[in-house]
């Protein structure tokens, strides 16, 4: 079972990787220094129906006393309505200060349970243990939690870190498909911003990481939380260094905004996105035309959509990309590869991002 420290001062915390985890939920947090007694387990519906239970079981185990709060599953959720029912439900609870909020879930429940513990009663610990692939290699960890506000993505949140990051790769077998998928496509991007030779362990093992092969998708997950890890450790509040892991997603927001968020799943923009950015990296960063062709042959590889969609033709697309053809001058930031494994900054115009995406 791999298991390392998150550096971040006082807000320092431990994370585990391993399958048949949720069984030892408890044990770890007790090990973490969480008090027993009263806690919230936040879920949404699908996971209680599969992980309810084994979560609950655990805890009562290792003497806490969970509070189960199910939410509705889905983006939706994460609102204001859905954090006062939260919080209506913790006072009632008769949570304390010292009580923990299990988070056991997806991002959705990451998030809003994440910003929950952030403020209900000004901060109580908060443990994440989240079920999906994007969960275990992206939203459990760093800090960022918040809910969506006037169909603003997350516009209100706060950088709150959690005590315990606990990530079972056993819990993924139950995923569908198309989830699964989209979350190789955040994997292959802390390969292709950091580690080349993780890009070749993930060619090797397709076949095996499709099938959630547990030792090797433990691996994987550990390999992407500690990539993780690195840059939030250096960059807690998302500075300068914390762009890097953007890439890809310039694009991938923009095509996620102009289809509505109806379209695309977020990996699915993201893995559009990243094949778009290697595009412009060829062309402006010093990425090879073959560096270019293999990681356009991953992405395929790992079932993900590669091709822009008509809508980059769009306005709502240039607006999303936050660009406007009319000033001149006006750029985006872009992240891109001067190889692959090291990823760089650029300032683009309209003119240069639209010539290889138009
Ligand atoms: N905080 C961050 O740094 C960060 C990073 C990336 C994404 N996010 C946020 O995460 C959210 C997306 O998260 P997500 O992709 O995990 O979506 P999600 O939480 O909606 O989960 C996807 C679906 O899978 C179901 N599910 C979850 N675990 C399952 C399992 N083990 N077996 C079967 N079904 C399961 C859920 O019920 C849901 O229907 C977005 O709101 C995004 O903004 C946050
Ligand atoms: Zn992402």
């Amino acid at each position: 079972m791999p298991s390392f420290r998150v550096e971040l001062g006082a807000n320092s915390h431990s994370v585990h990787v391993g399958s048949s985890m949720l069984e030892k939920i408890g044990e770890l947090s007790r090990k973490a220094g969480l008090a027993a007694g009263p806690c919230a387990i936040i879920t949404d519906e699908n996971v209680a129906r599969l992980y309810l239970e084994p979560a609950r079981e655990a805890l009562l185990q290792a003497g806490f006393k969970p509070l189960v709060i199910e939410i509705a599953a889905g983006e939706a959720s994460k609102s204001l309505p859905t954090l006062h029912q939260i919080y209506d439900r913790l006072i009632e609870g008769g949570l304390n200060r010292r009580s923990s909020i299990f988070a056991l879930g997806g991002g959705v429940v990451g998030d809003l349970a994440g910003f929950a513990a952030a403020t209900f009663l000004r901060g109580v610990p908060l443990v994440q243990v989240p079920t999906t692939v994007v969960g275990q290699v992206d939203s459990a960890l760093g800090g960022k939690t918040g809910v969506n506000y006037r169909e603003v993505k997350n516009l209100l949140g706060a950088f709150y870190q959690p005590r315990l990051v606990i990530a079972d790769v056993s819990l993924l077998a139950s995923l569908p498909e198309r989830e699964f998928r989209e979350g190789l496509a955040e994997v292959i991007k802390y390969g292709a911003i950091m580690d080349e030779p993780m890009l070749s362990k993930i060619e090797d093992q397709m076949p095996s990481i499709l099938g959630r092969n547990e030792s090797v998708l433990e691996a994987l997950v550990d390999r992407s939380l500690r990539h993780k890890a690195s840059v939030v450790e250096r960059d807690e509040r998302e500075g300068n260094l914390r762009a890097i892991l953007n890439f890809g997603h310039t694009v991938g927001h923009a095509l996620e905004a102009a289809t509505n968020f109806s379209h695309f799943l977020h990996g699915e923009a993201v893995a559009i996105g990243m094949v778009a950015a290697a595009g412009i990296s060829a062309r402006f960063a010093g990425l090879s035309a073959q560096e270019e062709r293999r990681l356009h042959k991953l992405i395929t590889k790992a079932g993900l959509p590669t091709e822009l969609p008509a809508v980059v033709k769009t306005e709502e697309f240039t607006r999303a990309l936050g660009l406007d053809k009319k000033r001149a001058g006006n750029g985006v930031e872009f992240i891109l590869l001067s190889r692959l494994g090291a990823a760089v900054t650029s300032k683009l115009g309209f003119e240069e991002i639209m010539a290889q995406l138009g």
